[in-house]
């Protein structure tokens, strides 16, 4: 049998993303029924950049599935630091893992271990490319909140230029009917133009580029806000300059609709006020807890595990 990669977002179909949608809410609801799923089976997690979520909730998932996890959080850590390419490291990782997730800093590393690895690999952030396994936990938010996926407008907020969990979530919303895009960011931040020209144009997808979140905001039935990427930045003065560009407050959300959901991949540095956090509205600690929950499904789908032998 093949074995199964995730590195784009849109390698998984849309009628398998609903299927790991409903696998985890039923995991959600029955956690017990599956806490053996995946005895005997080890995940490896590759961080090259720090990560809280992402890392510990593909720990949490393997372990409450009954598996065990080993990794690094840090490249330096890893034989890495001394040189060694990331297809070897792959290479000789396979051989201790039944599956393996990896951060890189590199746009494209994620093709290049996929090539090489000898069991399921998931790109768990490649650079400022993409971030599958954060649109899933994503899509699941979306589903949960809207009982839907499709008509909708969708803001997303602050640095389009470099936040791969946006050019993912872009991608994958883009297979869905009805959908429109409202993309708020200063000019130096614009969503990338492969995106507008290869995902968006090419799929006659309605989207318009803002440099005001309050003007836009009434009109949103997703907000999906993010930090400006200070690791990608070449220069830490344009960094400084644009990093408070968008505050969401109390006060803006005045502007907003009732059932609007503000959504954030976090960690949030100053784009959302905590004021925010008790408004019903705010739905980004919901996310990080699904992330567990879709991890979950995706781990028993890439290594082949049928549910019903759970
Ligand atoms: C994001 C990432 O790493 O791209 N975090 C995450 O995985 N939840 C967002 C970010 O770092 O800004």
């Amino acid at each position: 049998m093949k074995v199964r990669h995730l590195i784009d977002p849109c390698d998984l179909t849309v009628k398998e993303v609903e299927e790991l949608i409903k696998l985890a809410n039923l995991l959600e609801k029955s956690p017990d029924k599956y806490n053996s799923c995946c005895q005997n089976k080890i995940l490896a997690t590759l961080f090259f950049e720090p990560s809280t979520r992402t890392r510990l909730s593909f720990e949490s998932a393997m372990h409450r599935l009954g598996g065990s996890a080993i990794g690094f959080a840090d490249g330096n850590s890893s034989s890495g630091a001394k040189g060694e390419s990331i297809s070897d490291t792959i290479r000789t990782v396979s051989c201790y893992a039944d599956i393996i997730a990896m951060r890189h800093p590199k746009e494209g590393s994620a093709y290049v271990a996929a090539d090489v690895s000898e069991v399921p690999f998931i790109n768990a952030g490649d650079g400022g490319h993409y971030h599958p396994t954060q649109t899933l936990t994503d899509l699941l938010t979306i589903y949960n909140l809207k009982n839907k996926l499709d008509n909708l407008v969708i803001g997303f907020c602050g640095d389009l230029k470099f936040g791969r969990t946006v050019h993912s979530l872009v991608k994958a919303m883009a297979r869905y009917k009805n959908i429109s895009f409202i993309f708020i960011s200063p000019p130096e931040l614009i969503i990338p133009d492969y995106l507008k020209k290869e995902v968006l144009e090419k799929s006659n997808i309605k989207y318009y580029e803002s440099t005001s979140l309050e003007s836009e905001i009434p009109k949103l039935d997703i907000l999906y806000m993010t930090r400006v990427q200070k690791e990608r930045f070449f220069n830490e003065s344009d960094y400084i300059r644009l990093k408070d560009t968008y505050i969401l407050d109390s006060e803006k959300l005045t502007l907003a609709k009732g059932d609007l959901s503000i959504m954030h991949p976090l960690p949030r540095v100053n784009e959302i006020s905590p004021e925010v956090d008790s408004d019903p509205r705010a739905a980004y600690f919901m996310q990080a807890r699904y992330g567990v929950y879709i991890r979950m499904a995706l781990i028993i789908k890439l290594l082949g595990i049928k549910e019903d032998l759970c």
